[in-house]
């Protein structure tokens, strides 16, 4: 059996270490998970009611086109049904668009470093990726235009970004949207989009109707806290939506899923008060960060990308020692440690561990 040469050398995903696992491997009780950029508060309690009704009907294949959440989301967003489409996690719409569009030798942009994602999905259909470094942490709109010629499909755009989780402007994205041809799509993706509170980030989904290249993506995974349950979004031009249709499996997102998000879309309080929260927690620790003299690029997402000034791993372990998983091993940032914004107790036990790590390390130099 021969597999497509492409991903014979494509790694695993790595995902961020399962609480569970850590317990086990290491014989702890506690342990705080900070390496997905979950939602520390979970979901809204209507959310839960929703499941627990719906769990009598796990039998039943779901509305393959989600076509009652596509009601309610539509509404939510001001948008018409047919510029939606739900995937399996927007993970899910990420590699839809790559399997719709890419062909082999197909180019597409990227910033280095960025979401992963793009860059697996590509590689498994052949397309070359042209990775463009990020400038002081933040997508280098200009130079990824100067890289798009005859062979460019498409250019990702992570706003915020992951795992910097700085942002580009709408006056920025607009100057860019202006010069890239109308054949080259451009993917906005927006997993973050409500955690944003800087009022230059772009309001997305009025440039649709300015773009027709436009595809903004966006997740239940993150603020709704539905992330186990497998549900995001795309949102573009029909013509788009229609094409990333035709190679979505028959039900690709679950009842659960479905139900889930309506009644999360439902309780925008829940939204809210998650989203000053963490605005509120992600300042804290940024101001943890500078008083430890630590650099990190200013967030406007629910994860913070920090310099240990060790080789991240060593942090890594070191943390996870004392019961807190976080996100090492980013290839432009090897010194850098990525920690979720936790609740406030969480980032308590967090920069208390960390203060750890850095004597020992401190104590462990020659
Ligand atoms: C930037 C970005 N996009 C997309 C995703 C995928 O999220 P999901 O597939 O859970 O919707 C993530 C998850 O971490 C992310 O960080």
């Amino acid at each position: 059996m021969k597999p497509k040469s492409q991903i014979v050398n494509l790694p695993v995903y790595k995902a961020g270490k399962p609480i569970e696992e850590v317990k086990r491997e290491l014989g702890l009780e506690h342990v705080i998970k900070l390496a997905s950029n979950e939602n520390p508060y979970g979901s809204s309690p209507a959310v839960l009611e929703a499941i627990t009704r719906e769990l009598a009907n796990v039998s039943i294949y779901p509305d393959g086109s989600a076509a009652e959440l596509t009601a309610v989301l539509a509404k939510h967003l001001g948008v018409e049904r047919d510029n939606l489409i739900f995937g399996c996690g927007s993970d899910e719409i990420i590699a839809l668009i790559t399997r719709a569009f890419f062909l082999p030798g197909d180019e597409t942009i990227m910033a280095d470093q960025t979401f992963s994602v793009y860059k697996s999905n590509a590689d498994i259909e052949g397309a070359v990726t042209i990775e463009v470094p990020l400038k002081n942490g933040t997508h280098d709109l200009p130079a990824m235009l100067a890289q798009i010629n005859d062979k460019t499909k498409a250019v990702w755009v992570c706003n915020p970004n992951n795992p910097t989780g700085t942002i580009i402007s709408e006056q920025e994205l607009i100057a860019f949207m202006d010069r890239v041809p109308s054949n080259v799509m451009v993917v906005l993706d927006e997993a973050y989009y409500e955690f944003v509170t800087d009022e230059a980030y772009p309001q997305s989904i009025s440039l649709i109707d300015r773009y027709p290249n436009l595809v903004v993506l966006r997740t239940f995974s993150k603020i709704y806290g539905l992330a186990s349950l497998r549900i995001g979004y795309g949102i573009a031009r029909p013509e788009i939506i229609d094409l990333i249709n035709r190679v979505r499996e028959p039900f690709n997102t679950s009842r659960l899923g479905q139900v889930a998000a309506m009644a999360g879309l439902q309780d925008q309080v829940f939204v809210q008060e998650c989203s000053k929260r963490n605005a509120e927690d992600r300042e804290w620790l940024q101001n943890e960060f500078s008083r430890l003299g630590l650099p990190y690029f200013p967030t406007q997402g629910n994860f913070i990308l920090v310099d240990v000034n060790m080789p991240s791993t060593t942090a890594f372990q070191s943390l996870l020692k004392q019961g807190i998983i976080v996100r090492s091993g980013f290839h432009v940032y090897p010194t850098y440690i990525r920690v979720s914004v936790g609740t406030a107790e969480q980032n308590r036990a967090f920069i208390a561990a960390l203060e750890n790590t850095l004597a020992e390390n401190v104590a462990a130099r020659p």
